[in-house]
């Protein structure tokens, strides 16, 4: 095993208890294989995906009991898991083991006549009412309501402070911050619901999760990517025999691709603002590099963008899963460094001339492929490692690596996180970023190609800087603060177990420390660096009103 830490790539085991009976979710034996490895990136989506059709979202008033919820929809199938959650009202996340059980339900939901006009659309979002008063709730207690847990910045660097070294502390901070297994079924949940709608014009068409949410390093609360999946269509049939005549499916031309996508997405789009129960805030943000739909699922609570033609992100997002799984202190390191980045500006929620999560887990990646010896592989290397069936080319570039994690040799570097923190601060906080590109590809830096302040190398699409967007401004934030932060290391981990009050190690660098005067004076310096960071994104914000996010 690689260790702790493994996400989405652990098998979902959810017990559940209907009518008194305790089964484990999922088949036993089909699964023994794929359970002694860790799951391809495909293989996750095909389940995450292939579950979440077999769910149902149910909406229910206080004061009904939730065994009498389970007991009342195993009559149309067994429930595979479920689970409670409060978010606007209360909901039942309820996955069935057949498909059949959600058609079953369907036929006895009822397109509710009132007083407001509504759209008859059958969805899987469904609410139960009951036919008459049911007195006292029953049995609340027994079944807990699922909360994401949140933990508060102060509460989670007292929690850090506790850990006996900087290792424990990255690790307790990914336990907080990654997702569960029921947010990540919510997360498949609300794709395939999307899904749902698209395929009334679109009948073969997929829609997947990308990003973080699946690239292992998405922390609670990211925004949900989804990507519009034309591949099963596109498709050409094996050539049949067809008589004299090639037979071709008359379509609409477009001028471009590029026109293709955005008259989907603005269609789709429409459906979505207009029959989707349960999505709001709709915003069509079709000029932007990648074009794409935002809006926010109320019943789940995710902020989501919808993207077309989009396969090169999905690819960008499985090389990510690829690394987050090959190692434990991967994921954990990244999590330590964006957090860190968040808590001091350097990345942020709008988008700007800021570093953005994934420009920067690409530099966490490419610093652990400089370590001696690797900790990661390049992205040469895993294209060597690949078989027949991991050959990608998209649009012309080459998007192959290997997808089985067992075929990649593990790392004989046994270097701790207290010291890759520390080095990682170091490694930045002094590379020539005025003349050097960082390429994750070819595990080395090479000469800037043109004078853009931070230049990494998209992988795939290799003529483009990931990290065009990013002005002058912030990237000297970023090297303060990363030499600020690895003095602060040093400085105050001599002082750890001396009273063991303080903040130390990533506590230290996620809250300024407070006492002593050396400490002092990294406070002022990292809270002007702060003052500092917000003066110029304003003005950076003025100069570039353009302000949707830069997609290469
Ligand atoms: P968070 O949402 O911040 O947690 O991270 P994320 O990795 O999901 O980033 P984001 O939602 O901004 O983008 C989703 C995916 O789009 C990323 O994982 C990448 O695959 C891709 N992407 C984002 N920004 C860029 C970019 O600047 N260039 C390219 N080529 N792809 C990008
Ligand atoms: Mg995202």
């Amino acid at each position: 095993t690689r260790g702790p830490g493994h996400g989405q790539a652990r098998r979902i085991s959810t017990e559940v208890v209907v009518q008194g009976q305790s089964q484990a979710a999922g088949g036993e034996e089909a699964d023994s294989e794929v359970s002694a490895r860790i799951k391809t990136f495909t293989e996750v989506q095909a389940e995450g995906l292939e579950q979440a059709q077999k769910t149902v979202l149910i909406s229910y008033p206080t004061g009904i009991s939730k065994k009498s919820i389970l007991q009342y929809l195993s009559h149309h199938g067994r429930i595979n898991s479920y689970f409670f959650y409060k978010g606007h009202g209360h909901h039942a996340m309820v996955e069935f083991s057949e498909k059949e059980s959600v058609g079953s339900l369907q036929d006895v939901a009822q397109i509710a006549g009132s007083s407001v006009p509504g759209i008859p659309f059958k969805s899987r979002l469904f609410t139960l009412t009951p036919r008459q008063s049911l007195g006292q709730a029953l049995d609340e207690t027994s079944i807990p309501d699922y909360q994401h847990p949140t933990i508060p910045m102060e509460d989670l660097v007292q929690k850090l402070c506790c850990a006996d070294s900087i290792s424990n502390q990255l690790y307790s901070l990914l336990n907080e911050h990654q997702l569960t297994e029921e947010n990540m079924k919510l997360r498949f949940l609300a794709c395939s619901l999307i899904q749902d709608l698209a395929r009334a014009y679109f009948p073969e068409c997929v829609v997947k999760p990308f990003g973080s949410s699946v690239s292992t390093f998405g922390k609670l609360g990211c925004d949900l990517d989804m990507f519009l999946d034309f591949d099963e269509i596109g498709k050409s049939p094996t050539p049949k025999k067809t008589g004299p005549f090639h037979v071709e499916y008359q379509i609409k031309r477009m001028p471009s691709e590029r026109a293709a996508t955005q008259k989907i997405l603005s269609v789709i789009g429409e459906c979505i603002a207009n029959f989707s129960p349960g999505c709001t805030h709709i915003q069509k943000i079709l000029d932007a590099r990648c074009p794409l739909m935002r809006f926010f699922h109320q019943p789940t609570g995710f902020h989501c963008d919808l993207t077309a033609n989009n396969r090169i992100a999905l690819r960008s997002s499985e090389l990510l899963y690829i690394y987050g799984n090959f190692d434990s202190r991967v994921r954990a390191l990244v999590f330590g460094i964006r957090c860190w980045a968040r808590t001091h500006g350097i990345t942020s929620s709008t988008s700007g001339p800021w570093i953005t999560n994934f420009s920067l887990t690409m530099m966490v990646l490419f610093f652990l492929q400089k370590r001696k010896p690797p900790i990661l592989p390049t992205l040469a290397e895993l294209k060597n490692l690949a078989d027949a069936e991991d050959k990608h080319v998209i649009g012309g570039h080459d998007c192959t690596f290997v997808s089985n994690l067992n075929k990649i040799n593990q790392t004989e570097n046994t270097e701790t996180l207290d010291v890759l923190l520390n080095e990682f601060f170091e490694y930045f906080g002094n590379f020539d970023f005025g003349s050097k590109s960082i390429n994750v590809r070819e595990g080395k830096e090479h000469s800037k190609p043109e004078p853009s302040p931070l230049y990494i190398q998209n992988p795939f699409e290799q003529t483009l800087n990931i990290s065009a967007n990013v002005n002058q401004n912030q990237l000297d934030r970023f090297v303060a603060l990363a030499r600020e932060c690895a003095w602060i290391l040093q400085q105050v981990n001599q002082d750890h177990g001396q009273g063991g009050k303080q903040p130390w190690g990533l506590a230290a660098i996620l809250v300024p420390p407070v006492i002593g005067s050396k400490k002092k004076m990294a406070k002022s310096m990292l809270t002007s660096a702060r003052l500092k960071a917000l003066l110029d994104s304003l003005r950076a914000d003025i100069a570039n009103k353009k302000g949707e996010r830069a997609f290469s």
